[in-house]
This record gives structure tokens, C-alpha cells and sequence, in this order.
């Protein structure tokens, strides 16, 4: 075991990402020492502005470094594991819907990418004993809720079966059970964290919360999947990453954690509150043509990484309004997000959509919460207040 301290050795893929720049960021400005190499392949989710904030900084700067290339390269990757006492792998392509229209890169970095970290990985391993290194390199995966598939009422278990129904959360499977078979079958150091539906500053805007918010500062017109009704329970940026890095030196080796947000909530609640912080009107909303296989679900029990000391600091509420005030403080952030390929991307996606979408009955946002709780929650969840929901959901899973 060789759990990470401070003053450790991080390589951190897919750093220049949403998640992974948060976590850079977060532990660069602790100061303890911890030294960060950033290994990003800048795909359109990439960005190194969002790295900007320790780049200005000269003492996190000095702990700092970012190599451009890709998790599946075995010459890129082989000497910065060397180096390094953990790795933390965020790389993936992560957008579900991109899933949908084209798997190929998701297979490639999810299932090859993680391949080849994990077989640097065991080569460091192998040469701890005989000296050749300081200790064990750790391995984290990056794991997400969506491998449950759809949870129809109760909250997924780290013990519940793997029931992936897109590309996406298909790859996302397969990389974390390829990493717990390196952990049994060579005994690699690995932990595993699966987290739920996460917002905050610098999110790439293809995904609900941030393409709502500018589409909606531009009184554009926002394509809601379905009925509008899926539930997701949201996490906020800082929260999963300071998860994450306390898995990272508190988890057991071979374990799982799941890595709950604070409040499963219906879609449209999520845009009648974002529309509100924003003064804009519901007639913005569009309901559009579903999104293929749409899981309907996700919520996690998060008793076990309780039991590991951890508790989310930021509420939906809090997360949310801080969220859309930087997103209004940051238009030149994402008007640069939503460049190049973007358009291309939009219209793919949406047009179709948008032009046969339905009108939308003006008094459709409320009591959408209520009515999911209905649908899908079971009572005593609702017990459980928002501020102690992570870790606190310890309703059980139902069949
Ligand atoms: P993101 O798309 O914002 O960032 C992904 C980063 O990985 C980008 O910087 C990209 O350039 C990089 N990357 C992609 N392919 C690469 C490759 N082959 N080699 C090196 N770098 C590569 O994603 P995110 O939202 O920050 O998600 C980070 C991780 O967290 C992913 O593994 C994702 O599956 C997982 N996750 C995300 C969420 C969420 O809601 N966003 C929830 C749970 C888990
Ligand atoms: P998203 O942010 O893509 O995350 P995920 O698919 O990983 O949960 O989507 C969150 C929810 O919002 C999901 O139920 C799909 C829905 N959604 C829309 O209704 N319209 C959109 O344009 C997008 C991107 C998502």
C-alpha cells in the first residue's frame, strides 16, 4: 500500500478537463507541497486557460508541469508513471451524446487509454520491490454513476451489478473493471470512484446545465430531452474532486467508492431554477426528441465513502447560483468553448430537434420535483434533508 501523502509526486490525466482542472487547481493551492504533472491529449474538451489560475501563481507554478499527449501513447506514458507516486486518471471523452453519434474515441481512450496506464503502472509496480523505485505507484480510475445503467428507485450500491446502456458508460465499465482486474490478477494499487452528474465553473458547455445557462444569456432556445423528467443528482465540481483526492490517500486498495451529489432532482427543476437565477423566461424551453436509450435515473448510496470521512461542503441551491454567476462573469471562457468544431457539433445534435420540436405549455416547470419524488423516490429518501445527503442516502436499493 502506498496510499500518497504531501509532498507527492502526482501525474494527473485529463487535467486540462472540467473535473480534472478543478482537482489540479484545488490541490496546487493547498501548498503542501504536492508536485502535479498534467498529462492532457487537448482533445475540444481540453483547455489549458482552465489551468491558467496556477500557471499565474509562481510557487504553483514551480510544482507544476503539462505534457501534451495521449493516455494511449505507451512512449508518453511510460516515463511520466515512472516519476510519479500516483496517477489519477481522468482522461476520457465523457459526453454521452457524442457517445451516441460516433463511439470510436470513447473506446479508444476509455478502454486502450486506461490499458496502457495500467500496464506502465505494472511495471512500476513490479520494480518497487527490488529497490528500482520509492514505492508502489497508486492508481485511482475516474469512475462515473452512469455504469449502474438506470436506476428506477433506490440507490445503487458499489456491491450492485454493472449495467452500462450507452457507448459511453459502456467504455467507462470497461476501463474500471480492467483496472480492478490489474489490482486482483497482479496486485496493483488501484481504487476506483464513481461519481454522480457534476456542475461547477469552467463545465464544457455541450453538457445540460452550462448549454442551458448560455443559451439562455443568448435568449436561445433550450432543447429539453423527453418529458424533461430524467433525474440526476448533482454534484459540485469542488466536491467531486476533493472526493476523489480523499480516496486517493484514505481509500483501500481494490475498493470502490460511489460519490454522490446532494439531491436527486428532476431535469426541468434544474432549468426552472437555473432559468430564475437568470431572470429569463420558461417560453425559452423547447421539448425535443428524446435522446436514445435516455437513462431515466441515477442515485447513489454514499454510506462508504461516509465511512471514509468525506462530506460534500456545497448544496445544489449554493452550487448552482455560484455557478451561473461565473459562467456570466466568464462569457470570453465559454464563447471560446463554443468555437471551433462547436457549431458543426450544434447542428448535428440540435437541429433536426429544434425545428420539430413542441410548443411548450408556459406553466409545465413547477412541481416537476415533486412529481419525480413520486415517480421514482422512495419515501423515506425524502427524509433525509439536502445538506446531509452525501453520505446520507442510506436508503436501501430496491429490487
Ligand atoms: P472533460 O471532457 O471535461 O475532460 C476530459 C479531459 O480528458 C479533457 O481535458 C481531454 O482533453 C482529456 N482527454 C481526452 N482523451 C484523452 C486522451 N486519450 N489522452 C489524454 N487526455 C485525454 O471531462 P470531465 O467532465 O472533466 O470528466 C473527467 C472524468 O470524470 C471522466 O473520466 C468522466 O468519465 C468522469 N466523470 C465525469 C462526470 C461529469 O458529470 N462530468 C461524472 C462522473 C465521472
Ligand atoms: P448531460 O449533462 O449530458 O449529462 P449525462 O447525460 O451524463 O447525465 O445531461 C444531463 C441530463 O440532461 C440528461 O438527462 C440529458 C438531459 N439533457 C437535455 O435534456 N438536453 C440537452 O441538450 C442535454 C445536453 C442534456
Amino acid at each position: 500500500m502506498s496510499a500518497p501523502g504531501p509532498a507527492s509526486r502526482l501525474l494527473i490525466t485529463g487535467g486540462a478537463g472540467f473535473i480534472g482542472s478543478c482537482y489540479v487547481r484545488d490541490v496546487l493551492a493547498r501548498r503542501d507541497g504536492t508536485r502535479i504533472t498534467v498529462l492532457d491529449k487537448l482533445t475540444y474538451a481540453g483547455n489549458r486557460a482552465n489551468l491558467a489560475p496556477v500557471e499565474a501563481d509562481s510557487e504553483q507554478a514551480a510544482r507544476f508541469s503539462f505534457v501534451r499527449g495521449d493516455i494511449a501513447d505507451p512512449e508518453v506514458v511510460g516515463p511520466l508513471v515512472a516519476e510519479a507516486d500516483a496517477v489519477v486518471n481522468f482522461a476520457a471523452e465523457s459526453h454521452v451524446d457524442r457517445s451516441i453519434l460516433d463511439p470510436t474515441a470513447f473506446l479508444r481512450t476509455g478502454v486502450d487509454g486506461v490499458h496502457v496506464l495500467l500496464e506502465a503502472v505494472r511495471r512500476e509496480t513490479e520494480r518497487a520491490p527490488a529497490g528500482g523505485r520509492r514505492a508502489e505507484p497508486r492508481f485511482l480510475q475516474v469512475s462515473t454513476d452512469e455504469v449502474y445503467g438506470s436506476v428506477a428507485a433506490g440507490f445503487s450500491r458499489e456491491g450492485d451489478p454493472l449495467a452500462p446502456r450507452s457507448p459511453y458508460a459502456a467504455a467507462k465499465a470497461a476501463g474500471e473493471l480492467l483496472a480492478r482486474s490489474y489490482h486482483v490478477t497482479y496486485g496493483l494499487d488501484v481504487v476506483i470512484t464513481r461519481g454522480a452528474n457534476t456542475y461547477g465553473p469552467y463545465h464544457h458547455p455541450e453538457k445540460l446545465i452550462p448549454l442551458f445557462v448560455t443559451n439562455a444569456l443568448d435568449d436561445r432556445a433550450l432543447p429539453l430531452y423527453g418529458d424533461g423528467m430524467q433525474v440526476r443528482d448533482w454534484l459540485y465540481v469542488a466536491d467531486h474532486a476533493g472526493a476523489i483526492d480523499h480516496v486517493l490517500r484514505r481509500g483501500t486498495a481494490g475498493e470502490v467508492y460511489n460519490v454522490p451529489g446532494s439531491h436527486p432532482v428532476p431535469n426541468r427543476d434544474v432549468v426552472a431554477q437555473l432559468l430564475a437565477r437568470l431572470g429569463k423566461p420558461w417560453s425559452l424551453v423547447r421539448f425535443v426528441e428524446d435522446r436514445p436509450g435516455h437513462d431515466r435515473r441515477y442515485a447513489m448510496d454514499g454510506a462508504k465513502l461516509a465511512s471514509l470521512g468525506w462530506t460534500n461542503r456545497v448544496a445544489f441551491a449554493d452550487g448552482l447560483a455560484g455557478t451561473i454567476d461565473w459562467f456570466r462573469a466568464n462569457e470570453a471562457w465559454w464563447r471560446a468553448a463554443r468555437s471551433g468544431e462547436w457549431d458543426a457539433y450544434y447542428e448535428r445534435q440540435y437541429a433536426g430537434r429544434l425545428a420539430s420540436a413542441d410548443a411548450v405549455p408556459a406553466d409545465v416547470a413547477p412541481g416537476a420535483q415533486a412529481a419525480a419524488d413520486a415517480e421514482a423516490v422512495p419515501a423515506d429518501a425524502e427524509a433525509v434533508p439536502a445538506d446531509v445527503a452525501p453520505g446520507g442516502n442510506l436508503a436501501e436499493k430496491e429490487a
